[in-house]
């Protein structure tokens, strides 16, 4: 061979040696929501039998007891955390970064060390659930036979944009049970949410064991379907303890909602006379917007009302109690002797004004326990004190209004927020349905919170987004798994990430990978994404 040739090939090869570790390299790191700042370097470390896991601080003695267990479980080998360790050890070190954010966290990888740092351990547990990431997908594995575990070598820097991330669940159009809600706050912890909106209470079942009424649990729990068989169920005040302090543990604030005035049918069922009409009612067994509501004038539906979020109240720790507000039907109260007495009463020229009147009450009540309220964008309609926080979902308007009047916000608007929403166009054209009914892989990843509108002051009251998950058409937990994963991949990082660092192509290459964690975590999810048909319909989405 001659000298040109020699050079010519070697040089071949050694840039084809480059170029694949470069597509290694990158796709080593496929980690969602995708860390702010990665650094690559060559310097991996490698997992042995003999690796330490070590806490520096006490509190992150329960972080580096998480990987310490789920190392065990995946690995074989045995771990658990130490207070001292040398070198082949990864370290769970708090109280070092002095960041404003208490959810950043940094981490490094060299052969020798893993050092995961931050200020609280809210930053220390991302800084985890990274690590966990960095992991090959059989870390989710119980007993896996997986020989190599092998971290890259990187330099992390992340911290979330918006403190609110939320994962909605509605479990009054269906019940799901205690061991279910805790999968799901687990994933929702190993993706980085932090808010849990809960959905209790609606037309079709009330699901909170409350003491002084034990009618709610045993009539306004069950629904008969419509060839006699009853479903529904509820949590005991027990259930809700432990699933509050799994919660917690994962860094996720459970956030309840107790729906009121519409919305009451299931209620009304067990107790009419809280009711404009008197009833007789029954719990709902189709989804939709009812009439009959608390009746507004009558104060002893305040004293029910009042009694029942005493008893819920001491159970979430959580300054926020979501009381609902939406889709609330006026006719009741129009043709009521009670409601318009009230009205007349206070000075109320409107039955939205009534409405205002109702939650400002309740407001009221809450503020003396401690807590804030949340409420749906309609609670705007009737007048809203300043300390209200409203989740805007018809779109992102009324937020933007109630930004702009000094309310915080969490957007929520259907047409990108709604999981119950088709995520694949196999069969149907979305004009067919208009695109709110469809909210593709790609959709979700379109969504940004923060209205255009707003000067930087306003904005401060964005405090993030969430999706939520309505399951009228969702009777069995796999059919909940399917609608919320992958998109609730997409959707995180809409609100860890900046609109300029968003990269839905970075994010398409991470999908692979995270359908075998999800996979080896025993989730069921949609593969939607795969259908090459649907990617290109959807390749011009807005
Ligand atoms: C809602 O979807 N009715 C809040
Ligand atoms: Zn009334």
């Amino acid at each position: 061979m001659n000298i040109y040739k020699f050079i010519s090939q070697s040089l071949v090869i050694i840039l084809f040696s480059l170029s694949f570790q470069h597509v290694r390299a990158a796709g080593e790191i496929q980690i969602i929501p995708q860390p702010q700042k990665v650094e690559l370097t060559s310097n991996q470390f490698v997992l042995t039998k003999d690796t330490k896991i070590q806490y520096i601080g006490s509190n992150a003695k329960p972080i580096a007891d998480r990987l310490a267990e789920l190392l065990s479980k995946s690995s074989g080998f045995s771990f658990f955390s130490l207070k001292n360790a040398g070198q082949n050890t990864i370290v769970f070190q708090l109280g070092s970064n002095s960041s404003a954010n208490i959810e950043a966290y940094t981490l490094t990888s060299t052969p020798t060390k893993i050092i995961v740092k931050a200020a609280s351990p809210n930053g220390l547990f991302y800084g985890f659930q990274t690590l966990r990431q960095l992991f090959p997908p059989a870390i989710e594995l119980q007993n896996s036979n997986a020989t190599h575990w092998t971290i890259p070598g990187v330099n992390i820097e992340d911290a979330p944009l918006y403190p609110y991330r939320g994962l909605h669940l509605d479990v009054s159009r269906h019940f799901f049970d205690k061991k279910f809600i805790m999968k799901y706050i687990d994933m929702m912890a190993m993706y980085k949410y932090n808010k849990f909106h809960w959905h209790l209470t609606d037309d079709q079942g009330w699901r909170i064991e409350v003491k002084r009424y034990p009618q709610l649990t045993k009539t306004s729990a069950y629904r008969i379907e419509s060839k006699g068989d009853t479903t529904g169920g509820f949590y005991t005040q027990q259930d809700i303890k432990e699933i509050v302090a799994y919660a917690r543990e994962r860094f996720v604030e459970v956030i309840p909602e107790i729906e009121m005035p519409g919305h009451a049918q299931a209620v009304l069922a067990a107790y009419p006379e809280f009711s404009c009409s008197g009833g007789p009612f029954k719990v709902e067994t189709t989804w939709g917007i009812f009439n009959d509501v608390f009746c507004a004038g009558n104060d002893k539906t305040f004293e029910f009302l009042e009694n029942v979020l005493d008893e819920i109240v001491p159970l979430f720790p959580s300054k926020y109690i979501h009381i609902g507000g939406d889709e609330c039907p006026k006719i009741r109260w129009e043709r009521c002797v009670k409601c318009q007495a009230r009205m007349k009463r206070e000075n109320l020229w409107t039955e939205h004004e009534l409405q205002g009147y109702f939650m400002k009450r309740i407001e009221k009540h809450l503020q003396e326990k401690g807590k804030r309220i949340i409420g749906w964008e309609e609670v705007l309609e009737g007048g809203v004190s300043k300390s209200a926080t409203i989740m805007s979902w018809l779109s992102l308007k009324a937020g933007t209004q109630a930004a702009q009047q000094g309310n915080d916000v969490i957007m929520c608007p259907e047409k990108l927020c709604y999981f119950d929403h088709y995520q694949g166009l196999e069969t149907e054209e979305p004009e067919a349905f208009g695109y709110g009914r469809f909210l593709p892989l790609k959709a979700a990843y379109s969504f940004n919170p923060m209205p255009k509108e707003l000067s930087s002051e306003q904005a401060t009251h964005i405090l993030g987004g969430q999706a939520n998950v309505w399951t009228e058409y969702m009777p069995t937990t796999q059919q909940v798994e399917y609608m919320v994963y992958p998109r609730a991949l997409a959707f995180i990082e809409t609100l860890w990430l900046k609109p300029e660092s968003k990269d839905f192509k970075a994010f398409e290459s991470k999908i692979p990978s995270q359908y075998e964690r999800l996979k080896n975590a025993g989730i069921n999810f949609s593969k939607s994404w795969d259908k090459e048909s649907t990617k290109t319909k959807w390749a011009n989405f807005k």
